[in-house]
């Protein structure tokens, strides 16, 4: 651990690269005790990081994982969009469990409000495409659109009567849409806010994250969703609304670009995708159920079982080729042993579909192995065909859902 730490420098961005659910809350969970500053800079509560901690199971939706460690500093950055009864919800859950987190917290005066009402839009959306996007329904999508369309609401104004504001919203969306917007549950759940989060917004998020770095203070930035879900590199139109690269988490946090250290590419052993799009390598029989169940593949936001599959070594260069990864956490290993070979997409064929090599599988327990060495001969090859396509060093690799769980090479 040492070594990486030294090689992970100053400043680390945790970046998915397939279609989320990789992993990231782990390793920001497990990396967060050596760091100063533990950050989410964009997307909203749409995201879902399971860490699990001396056998008990943590959600995270907008809190960073790493927020279990009691001294850190928590940030949460512009470019994300907070659904402000979730964040109490989660701070209570925190705090339900001695773990206090409000005098830590700094949230971004920048940050947009999630209304309810964006949740109404999302689904309103959702029933009028012909192909749904399959979203998480949590708003994120009418959240950007606002911001975008600068009609949003930012925690800078959390301390204001928006009364006015929510009211000719209400008649917008009603003309619009059809939606009756609960105008009074709106202005009580910005109330509950304002109380226990008043002291959280902070003058200026740049001037923040300066003075951590002038202080040489160790950042550390949780990704959430995934570079294929990206608004911009990501699947498009089968995509979320944020930026959810590594430029994106800098852009979201306020950092300069050339301050990130590193860049740890989160890649699970075989591929997994909750919603509408595009799969080359998904295998939708009883491979794909048994990788599902293993895996334990069911969405932790909104419960949905998730199309499995496996790795799609060209998407994996792609995601390097924009977030220039400098280390890759290859994570649920132990979900493969039971397989008997493990395909691999390594490119497309004419008709656009995957070619595949074929490597043997291992037929052993690797659950909880936490040395390179000790792993099957097997799995170790299937490691370093990884690492031989994509050029980037296998730095971390998950050997189950426990924080002890992992190799570190
Ligand atoms: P995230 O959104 O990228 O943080 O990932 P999620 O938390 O949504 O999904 C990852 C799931 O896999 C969680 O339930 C984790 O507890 C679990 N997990 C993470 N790493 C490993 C691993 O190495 N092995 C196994 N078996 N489970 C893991
Ligand atoms: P974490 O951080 C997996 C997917 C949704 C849908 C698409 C758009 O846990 O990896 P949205 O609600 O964002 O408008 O939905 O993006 N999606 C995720 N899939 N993990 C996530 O987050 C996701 N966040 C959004 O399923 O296909
Ligand atoms: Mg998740």
């Amino acid at each position: 651990m040492k070594a990486l730490l030294k090689a992970l420098g100053g400043v680390t961005a945790v970046i998915g690269a397939q279609w989320g659910d990789e992993g990231k809350g782990k390793v920001t969970d497990i990396l967060a005790g050596h760091f100063d500053v533990i950050a989410r800079a964009a997307g909203g509560a749409n995201a879902g990081h399971t860490i699990v901690v001396d056998g008990k199971k943590h959600i995270f939706h907008l809190l960073p994982a790493g927020s279990l460690h009691r001294d850190k500093p928590v940030v949460l950055g512009s470019g994300m969009v907070i659904h402000l009864p979730t964040l109490l919800g989660e701070i209570k859950t925190l705090e339900d469990a001695g773990i206090e987190i409000i005098d830590r917290l700094l949230i971004s005066p920048a940050a947009h409000i999630l209304f309810e009402f964006h949740k109404d839009i999302d689904g309103a959306l959702e029933e009028k495409r012909t192909r749904g996007i399959g979203t998480t329904r949590r708003g994120i999508g009418p959240a950007y659109m606002d911001k975008a369309a600068r009609t949003g609401i930012r925690m800078e104004r959390l301390a204001e009567n928006l009364k006015v504001y929510l009211d000719e919203r209400a008649g917008d969306l009603r003309r619009v849409y059809g939606i009756a917007v609960n105008v009074d549950q709106e202005l009580e759940n910005l109330a509950r806010a304002r109380e226990k989060l008043r002291f959280t917004v902070v003058e200026s998020l740049p001037a923040l994250m300066a003075d951590f770095l002038s202080r040489k203070k160790k950042i550390l930035i949780e990704g959430a969703q995934a570079t294929l879900l990206d608004i911009d590199h990501g699947t498009y139109p089968y995509v979320t609304s944020s930026s959810t690269t590594a430029a994106g988490a800098l852009q979201g946090i306020a950092l300069p670009p050339a301050a990130l250290s590193s860049c740890i590419g989160v890649v699970k052993a075989y591929c997994t995708r909750v919603g509408s799009g595009d799969f080359l390598t998904e295998e939708t029989g009883e491979r794909g159920e048994g990788l599902r169940k293993r895996g334990g593949e069911y969405g932790a936001t909104t419960g949905r079982p998730r199309r499995c599959g496996w790795l799609h070594l060209p998407d994996l260069k792609l995601s390097t080729a924009i977030n220039g990864f400098t280390h890759l956490n290859i994570t649920k290993l132990d979900v493969l042993d039971e397989e008997e070979n493990i395909p691999l997409g390594v490119g497309t064929g004419l008709s656009g579909e995957a070619s595949y090599e074929t490597l043997p599988g291992w037929k052993t327990a690797t659950a909880g192995i936490t040395q390179f060495k000790k792993l099957p001969i097997n799995a170790q090859k299937y490691i370093k065909f990884i690492e031989e396509f994509s050029g980037v060093p296998v730095s971390l690799i998950g050997t189950g859902p426990g924080r002890e769980e992992i190799i570190v090479r």
